[in-house]
């Protein structure tokens, strides 16, 4: 298992164990944490999954595609540097304590 520890807009914290292999919205999703709305189910089409990923791990993920570039561009929230759509970033032993900011609003 993964620690990834989210931090939600209004300071809550979710320490969550996830397996690798699942994306950060399905690990937030399936413990409770609030402000990822994943409207599109994680097929990369609604941007209501938009993250800020911890900056120690930035070189750690898959770059940003094509298309979770285009989506992050329509995202409700500030783009920033650590911007990632969460459905589109795969959880791997290298994310282990990982801290993930939610954005204040998702639409
Ligand atoms: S869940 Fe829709 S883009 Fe990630």
């Amino acid at each position: 298992m993964v620690h990834i520890k989210y931090v939600e807009a209004d300071g809550r914290t979710h320490e969550v164990d996830a397996p690798e292999g699942w994306s950060l919205m399905e690990a937030a999703f399936h413990n409770g944490v609030e402000g990822i709305e994943a409207e599109c189910g994680g097929a990369c089409c609604c941007a209501t999954c938009h993250v800020y990923v911890d900056e120690r791990y930035l070189d750690k993920l898959k770059p940003v595609e094509a298309n979770e570039d285009e989506m992050l561009d329509c995202a409700a929230a500030e783009r920033k540097a650590t911007s990632r759509l969460s459905c589109q970033v795969e959880i791997s032993a290298e994310l282990d304590g990982m801290v993930v900011n939610i954005p204040e609003t998702q639409i």
